[in-house]
């Protein structure tokens, strides 16, 4: 298939983690659409199966890998597959999180250690995994999922939102390293989303939440989706380096 302003990612082998629900399975359609090869990797194996069902239908070769990225095998899982699959990787998208609240002061270890395996040590564990890979070939690119609250914070989300701006953390530092190498490195960091992850917050905190916001709305995972095809484009994604891009409705202006 030929890259065009319709497939800009024809010919692209690419990793995406969380592809099973929200917005994974938004950024897995697109890539889809836009000519990808893909892996999907989630713990979700049944839920795996329908995105990448959609996937197949549009077009895509794609191989499921069901793993837990919260481990170190299960994070390199998906970068594996992709090698043993289509022969390296070109484009890894750091999409798998959870999401649990508890004031800080009674938050477990486990809970704030469960965060931070699952949130930040698997995009450093799939990042290393694939870096290799895109080094050696002089054409990466790694999107890692972050979140608004690695900016702005969260009361009841301390683990979460430090997290996530380890998240954000993480990749400024490695686009210092790699980008030199055509390895460029970007983070989206949404603002709320209408996906299963918010879907237990109660129905009173998010009318607030929508009234708060400018656009005075949640996102809808179609909305973020196109800004993961964006940075892995050419030209369009060129320039981005250790970005974090903030489809927010308006909720942090950096
Ligand atoms: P979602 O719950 O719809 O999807 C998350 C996916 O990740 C699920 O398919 C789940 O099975 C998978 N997953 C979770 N833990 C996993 C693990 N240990 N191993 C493998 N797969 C695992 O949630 P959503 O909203 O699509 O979240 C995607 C990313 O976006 C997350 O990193 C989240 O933190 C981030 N985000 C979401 C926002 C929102 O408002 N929905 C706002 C800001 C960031």
């Amino acid at each position: 298939m030929q890259r065009t302003l319709a497939t800009p990612l024809a010919g692209r082998r690419a990793v995406i983690t969380g592809a099973a629900s929200g917005i994974g399975a938004a950024i897995a359609m697109a890539y889809a659409q836009a000519g990808a090869s893909l892996v999907l990797a989630d713990r979700n194996g049944a839920a795996l199966q329908d995105v990448a069902a959609t996937c197949r239908a549009l077009g895509s070769t794609v191989h499921e890998c069901i793993a837990d990225v919260g481990t170190r095998s299960g994070a390199q899982a998906g970068v594996d597959a992709c090698v043993q699959a289509f022969g390296g990787i070109d484009i890894l998208v750091n999409n798998a999180g959870m999401l649990t609240q508890a004031k800080c002061i009674d938050l477990t270890q486990e809970m704030w250690d469960d965060m931070l395996r699952v949130d930040l040590t698997s995009v450093f564990i799939a990042s290393q995994r694939a870096l290799p890979h895109m080094l050696a070939q002089r054409w990466g690119r790694i999107i890692n999922v972050a979140s608004q609250l690695g900016i702005k914070g969260g009361a009841d989300l301390t683990h979460y939102a430090a997290a996530k701006a380890g998240v954000i953390g993480f990749t400024k530092s490695l686009a210092l390293e790699v980008s030199k190498d055509n390895v460029l490195v970007n983070a989206i960091a949404p603002g709320p989303i209408t996906t299963t992850l918010v879907d237990g917050l109660s129905p009173d905190w998010k009318t607030a939440k929508a009234k708060e916001l400018p656009l005075g709305r949640f996102g809808l995972a179609e909305e973020v989706a196109p800004i993961a095809v964006l940075l892995a484009s050419e030209p369009g994604g060129n320039l981005f380096v250790g970005q974090t891009l903030g489809p927010n409705s308006g909720d942090v202006m950096p």
